[in-house]
């Protein structure tokens, strides 16, 4: 049973060739009892006619700002004003550009300004466009400016390119919406009335505790075991928990970057380090999310001074002994049900059998979600600016594949985090 009946979208069409998956996406809408009213803009309207869409709706099609019939009827403010949701689908680059200068010269973009509901943007375009420095700039201005992206998918496109940036197939898009509505941090938010309260955001009264960067195994006073990571996937992580309303604690490995607005920080050197603090956060954590590159092994015994080179050896041999597993103890079944354990989240930097890795994990560490990333590429994983990932949740037995394509680590901890987030909700209602 979806969560949709009487609820007021308004989903917004703009010029590309994905339009018509929109008509798909009205239908389904309808069906499951929601009220919706589409606006379109000039370009939508050269894919796919308005008429469509009032056979679909029941309701004339919005296409003007100031038309004076239209205004007679539902003004763009009085519509503004009406939707508890607007979904633009599909978004194109150039609406990307106009709403996150917060152009209003049609319809669709006043709406977006007028309007106190989430927008929700589902971009859709060829793959190089989505890939543009400038579209990920806009994507990262639009998701800073409170509009929610939903991620594009990958594969074919119409123009022949494969790669990120086709609109998610109709269903894909019910699902999000439908799970935006189910989801509780909206209940009570959207009552029928004129003047809707802002929409309460994710994370509020969430308590979030995010690992980052590297740990660093000392080997001697001046010489250490780490890796490259970076910590701008956890940090970005830690930015979008912020966004959302959230209480979030940050223990971070050594990384030359700056704690983000709200954030508080400890940080940790090594993993043993890392696991103290993690584990003084524990009965007050409620989300936990594990995307620091932890060392597995360190120098079972540290030398006091500076280990000096022999002249007549030519191999050293350390001895490393295993570093405590801290996500896995982080998971760890509780039996104090006043304290239930944090609902956790993993992430699996492999460089090969990604998916099959990250799963096992999933389910051997007692995981609620894992992030798959596949380190293999350096263009994603670590020290990079963006990042690809494969997104598996757990329900008991059952585990969901949701792929997030390449994007910046800044919009990808933003969607990463939504999706978290839902589905955490998700899981404290069953
Ligand atoms: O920091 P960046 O440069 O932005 O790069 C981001 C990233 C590649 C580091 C990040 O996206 C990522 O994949 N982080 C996980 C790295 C890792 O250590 O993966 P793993 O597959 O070895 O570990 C699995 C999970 O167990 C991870 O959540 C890790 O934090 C956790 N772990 C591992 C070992 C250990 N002793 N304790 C742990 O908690």
């Amino acid at each position: 049973m979806t969560g949709l009946i009487n609820k007021r979208i308004i989903l917004g069409i703009s010029g590309g060739i994905a339009a018509y998956k929109s008509a798909f996406l009205a239908r389904l809408l309808v069906k499951a009892g929601a009220k919706v009213n589409v606006v379109m803009t000039q370009g939508a309207q050269a894919f796919i006619q308005p008429l469509t869409f009032q056979a679909l709706t029941g309701h004339p099609v919005h296409t003007h700002l100031l038309n004076p019939e239209a205004e007679a009827g539902m003004g763009h403010i009085e519509l503004a004003r009406w939707a508890e949701l607007i979904i633009i689908a599909p978004t194109t680059a150039d609406l990307m550009a106009r709403l996150a200068t917060g152009h209003a010269g049609d319809l669709l973009t006043t709406l977006c300004l007028a309007s106190k509901a989430p927008v929700h943007l589902a971009p859709a375009m060829n793959q190089a466009m989505w890939q543009h420095p400038a579209t990920q700039r806009n994507a990262q201005l639009l998701t800073e400016l409170g509009y929610t992206l939903i991620p594009p998918a990958e594969g074919e496109q119409a123009c022949g390119d494969v790669g990120a940036g086709r609109l998610p197939e109709p269903e894909t898009l019910f699902s999000w919406i439908d799970s935006f509505f189910k989801s509780s941090f909206f209940k009570n938010s959207f009552v029928e009335s004129n003047q809707p309260e802002p929409a309460k955001k994710l994370g509020e009264g969430l308590r979030i505790t995010i690992t980052a960067g590297p740990t660093q195994e000392p080997l001697d006073p001046v010489r250490y075991l780490s890796n490259h990571s970076s910590g701008k996937m956890g940090y970005a992580l830690a930015a979008a928990a912020v966004e959302q309303g959230a209480t979030v604690k940050l223990i971070s490995g050594p990384v030359n970057l700056a704690i983000p607005d709200g954030v508080h920080c400890t940080h940790i050197t090594t993993a043993a380090q890392m696991l103290e603090a993690c584990e003084k956060l524990r009965s007050t954590t409620d989300v936990f999310i594990a995307c620091a590159a932890v060392a597995d092994y360190r120098a079972e015994a540290v030398a006091d001074q500076k280990m000096k080179k022999q002249a007549n050896q030519d191999e050293l041999i350390l001895k490393l002994v295993k570093n405590p597993d801290i996500l896995a103890t982080m998971a760890q079944a509780t039996v104090d049900t006043h304290k239930p354990r944090p609902f956790c989240v993993g992430f699996a930097a492999e460089t090969q059998q990604v998916e099959d890795y990250a799963q096992d994990k999933l389910v051997r560490k007692n995981l609620d979600a894992i992030v798959a990333n596949d380190v293999s590429d350096s263009s994603i994983g670590f020290g990079s600016d963006e990042n690809r990932v494969i997104l598996f949740t757990r329900a008991g037995e059952c585990i969901h594949r949701d792929p997030l394509p390449q994007s910046s680590k800044g919009v990808l901890g933003q969607q990463l985090l939504f999706k978290l987030l839902v589905f955490y909700k998700e899981q404290q209602k069953s």
